[in-house]
């Protein structure tokens, strides 16, 4: 492959096709950090309007410093994969202490930071710093396997190649405009699925073009889904729900949720409700009325929700993590998809 060809075809073609995305009107580091964490493992149509919203709630990173962690953990609901914002709001207050707001140009401080993994602290050096930094994300890795005719399962463990070749590719100068053009050729032109070859401005030096296999690189993984049941107690007194906070370690740590948990085999849901309450609560179950059914998708799981409507007794207590909530004030609190979903349905109800 001729380098400097393709750089140039890259770049022009990126000049004259980039999306007009609300980060890329801007080189403020706090922002390119805040929208490159948001856009991993989700769609850019997907993050626009989060991303709008936060950077109102915090328009810098003192903002984010001094907001407490339900603030940011409720601006992140709907995202997923909280360890991201838990990470961001670590990371701004230790950059407030250390380093009076301003987002270090160091590899070697960055990388020490919370969340700062190769693929962030890659992304702010080039975009934000115009630092020579490579990056891989999964449409890099996709554009570099098949223009490499590199066969196999898209992985993070990539290819020695694809790093290699990155580097002898990239520009010394603006690489944060070369490497959003490689991601945005991947998410445009280079899709995983159907390939748009003829509008492709690097089609003659694509290894996979000229082979006809850009359809098979990389081999498809078959994502398996696995199938969950679950039971959720909307424990109703006084037009109040109770609701409790998960644990600070583990799973969607500090996000608050109805009770409830999963059905065990063999048990009706009913069962697993009185249980789950009993376990959780140390309070009975006085009536309960199925209410409703959903489902929804989390990381790998298909969890299918019984959602009950119920009274207990003993009433449970209110302490740090336990609290009777009015049905207006429910969405004020940061919860995991499946609860936010629930709160969603009952406003109507
Ligand atoms: N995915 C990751 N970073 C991106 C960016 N800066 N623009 C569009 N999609 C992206």
């Amino acid at each position: 492959m001729n380098d400097s060809v393709f750089r140039e075809k890259l770049l022009l073609w990126y000049k004259k096709n980039a999306r007009k995305l609300p980060w890329r009107r801007t080189r403020d580091p706090y922002k390119i950090w805040i929208s490159e964490v948001m856009l991993q493992q989700t769609t850019v149509k997907a993050v626009i309007p989060y991303y709008q919203s936060w950077i109102k709630q915090f328009p810098d990173i003192h903002s984010v410093s001094r907001a407490s962690s339900e603030t940011v953990l409720k601006a992140w609901q709907g995202l997923g994969y909280y360890q991201r914002v838990r990470n961001i709001h670590k990371s701004a207050r230790m950059i407030c202490e250390r380093y009076n707001g301003r987002i270090p140009a160091d590899k070697e401080i960055l990388r020490r930071l919370p969340g700062f993994g190769p693929y962030t602290t890659g992304a702010v050096l080039s975009m934000a710093f115009d630092q020579p930094e490579v990056i891989i994300d999964a449409n890099i890795r996709r554009v570099l396997m098949r223009v490499l005719d590199i066969t196999g399962y898209a992985d993070s463990k990539h290819d020695p190649r694809i790093l290699k070749v990155l580097k002898k590719i990239l520009p010394l100068k603006a690489s944060g405009c070369f490497n959003q053009a490689l991601m945005e050729l991947g998410a445009v032109i280079c899709r995983s699925s159907c390939p748009l070859c003829l509008p492709c401005p690097v089609s003659r030096e694509c290894r996979a073009y000229r082979k006809g296999t850009q359809e098979i690189i990389p081999q498809p993984k078959t994502k398996t889904l696995i199938r969950q049941h679950a039971v959720v107690a909307l424990i109703k007194h006084r037009k109040k729900y109770f609701i409790q906070k998960r644990p600070s370690k583990g799973l969607l740590a500090d996000l608050w949720e109805f009770p409830g948990g999963k059905i065990e085999p063999g048990e009706t849901s009913r069962q697993a409700l009185v249980r789950e309450v009993r376990e959780e609560l140390k309070v009975e179950i006085e009536k309960a009325r199925h209410m409703m059914n959903l489902t929804h998708y989390y990381t790998c799981y298909k969890v299918h929700l019984s959602v009950w409507l119920c009274s207990a007794c003993p009433l449970p207590g209110e302490d740090r993590t336990h609290r009777w909530v009015r049905q207006k004030e429910l969405s004020d609190y940061a919860m995991p998809s499946g609860s936010a979903k629930i709160v969603e349905r009952i406003k109507v109800l």
